[in-house]
């Protein structure tokens, strides 16, 4: 067979297949070589659709983000992973958890690594949310339209925080109580509500059981669903504000530097 033949054979083939209900009932645009198949691509695709159309190519840099957005949300997919793990060893009360961790550390198979991962990653976390907050400040990112993302941001800032002082008393041992008895002893100075503050968070008069339990479920179900639903807002307005801010275009970057231009129909 000769290959005009053979390429032909191919043409038919593939012409048949992407003229299928199949095909065509998952793919529902042309080959994206034209910038409305592009925008098709990118807006009927699960994946894709969490990305804007267009992106600044200066943005796309490594050196421009650091990516230390996504490091932050591999950061917490990690702690998810190995929180859920640790779950199946812990329980939260001042007679056992002491023991579970150190049980856990000891004699559960690969759960010292689990645990440690756990730790490291969630310090990992509140530094790599940090830098990219530092980040998204000195590129002026926070500027409309970005605004309401960086109040997003914020909000996932502080329950970063939350989480890793929560976590903080779970193992029972002594630097976690006297800590956490420290952290706690600010609420009273809660404006307004002082005292009430404090037995709130602290469930009674002194860090004991009740603390323990409600440190534990804000630990484990509250605060990682605050984050998980702030994480989604935050993902969809990156999208929705055109992705990340790049330089702004040469006009408007001679505007702020101030290089006059010459008006027309104006005599100086
Ligand atoms: C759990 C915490 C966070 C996660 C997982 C996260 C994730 C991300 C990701 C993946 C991006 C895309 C660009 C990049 O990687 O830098 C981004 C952009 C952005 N983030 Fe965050 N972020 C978090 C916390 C924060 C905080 C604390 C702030 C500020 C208070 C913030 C404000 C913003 C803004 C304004 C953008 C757009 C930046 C731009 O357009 O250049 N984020 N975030």
């Amino acid at each position: 067979m000769s290959s005009t033949a053979n390429k032909s054979l191919l043409d038919v083939a593939t012409q048949k297949l992407v003229e299928s209900q199949v095909w065509r009932s998952i793919f529902r645009h042309g080959y994206p070589d034209t910038p409305l198949n592009q925008s098709l691509v990118m807006m009927g695709n699960v994946f894709l659709h969490l990305h804007p159309v267009k992106v600044s190519r200066q943005a796309m840099k490594v050196t421009y983000s650091w990516c230390l957005g996504g490091i932050s949300f591999f950061l917490f997919l990690l702690l998810t992973v190995t929180g859920v793990f640790l779950m199946f060893y812990y329980i939260p009360s001042t007679d056992v958890a002491y023991q579970n961790i150190t049980q856990l550390s000891s004699a559960v198979s690969f759960g010292n690594l689990v645990r440690n991962m756990h730790r490291w990653a969630a310090h990992l976390m509140v530094v790599s949310v940090t830098l990219h907050m530092i980040r998204v400040f000195y590129h002026g990112a926070y500027k409309p339209p970005r605004e309401f993302n960086w109040v997003v941001g914020v909000g996932l800032f502080f329950v970063t925080l939350f989480l890793s002082f929560t976590g903080y008393l779970l193992p029972w041992d002594q630097i976690a109580i006297w800590a956490i008895t420290v952290g706690t002893n600010l609420a009273p100075y809660t404006p307004l509500l002082g005292d009430t503050a404090y037995k709130i968070l602290v469930g009674g008069g002194a860090v004991a059981q009740p603390t323990l339990i409600r440190f534990y479920v804000a630990h484990v179900i509250l605060l990682p669903l605050a984050a998980a639903l702030l994480m989604a807002v935050h993902f969809w307005r990156i999208r929705k504000d055109g992705g990340e801010a790049g330089p702004p275009p040469p006009a408007r970057r001679e505007l702020e530097a101030g290089v006059e231009r010459p008006m027309v129909g104006v005599t100086r």
